[in-house]
């Protein structure tokens, strides 16, 4: 696996080993609904087209933007163990969590550590382009509109046509009462992930635990149908919200090959 420098970045907040820990060790485990959501990322996957000769192999060339311990990476390589992987992130322990992951890949992965919200990411990355499969899950949102609409337009540039881009992402609510419901939801399941024993939590302690995690105060989220409407206007095609709970969403679209060669 090789590795880029590191580039300067916007939001320290993902370089923070405490937080990289509580994340990985709980809030990611107790996510609602995680399978769910990389199932249907993986059928999205499934319809990238490509010039591949293989045919069945929709997946060779694939993007990880904001990997964390890549576990949307190892969910993709799982299912095409022979695909090539980039593997983006800023926070080297994270990156480190990814390595040690994704071990048993390591000849065909290439992991950055780049800060995406730098416009030098495109040229860095654009090396190892283009992709039939982006995937990014719970990242972009830390970024301002802007930012988060120029990256779409990034990766629009980045895919192979017919290539599919996934955001397995976390959006806003549409009423503060319906930001609380999903603050409950989200809650509810932390606290039944816990491992029982002396060592659990009360749904109290869970609950202030949440609220005070210092990733949220970097959240800059928004609604995933302006979103949609972003890729649309950039020249994705398939765009939708194909599965949404709360403020849980995964959305995304392809790159239209050109007219004709679309047709199976
Ligand atoms: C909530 S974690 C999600 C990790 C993983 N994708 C997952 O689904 O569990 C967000 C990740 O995005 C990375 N990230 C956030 N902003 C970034 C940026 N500007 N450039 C590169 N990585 C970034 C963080 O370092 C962190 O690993």
């Amino acid at each position: 696996m090789a590795a880029d420098a590191a580039a300067e970045s916007t939001s320290s907040v993902w370089k923070d080993p405490g937080l990289v820990k509580q994340y990985l060790l709980q809030a990611r485990k107790g996510l609602p609904l995680a399978q769910i959501q990389l199932d249907v990322m993986m059928r999205v996957v499934a319809g990238a087209k490509n010039a591949s000769e293989l045919g069945e192999q929709p997946v060779r060339n694939f993007l990880d933007l904001g990997c964390g311990d890549g576990i949307l990476a190892a969910t993709v390589l799982d299912r095409y163990p022979q695909a090539r992987g980039t593997l983006v992130d800023f926070s080297m322990p994270m990156i480190q969590a990814a390595v040690r992951n994704l071990q048993a890949f390591s000849k065909s992965l290439h992991i950055s550590s780049v800060d995406y919200s730098d416009p030098a990411w495109f040229d860095i990355i654009s090396a190892h382009a283009p992709f039939d499969v982006v995937v990014s899950g719970f990242s972009i949102h830390h970024q301002p509109d802007p930012v988060k609409s120029q990256i779409y337009l990034d990766i629009f540039d980045l895919l192979e046509p017919g290539g599919v881009f996934v955001n397995v992402e976390h959006v806003s609510s549409a009423t503060p009462y319906i930001e609380g419901l999903y603050d409950d939801y989200f809650i509810d399941s932390l606290w039944a992930s816990q491992l029982t024993g002396s060592e659990a939590q009360t749904r109290d302690q869970v609950a202030m635990d949440y609220r005070k995690r210092e990733d949220k105060k970097a959240n800059l989220l928004a609604p995933v149908e302006l979103q949609c409407d972003w890729l649309r206007r950039i020249g994705f095609e398939d765009v939708d919200c194909y599965f949404k709970v709360f403020e849980l969403a995964v959305f995304g679209g392809r790159r239209p090959q050109p007219r004709g060669e679309d047709e199976d």
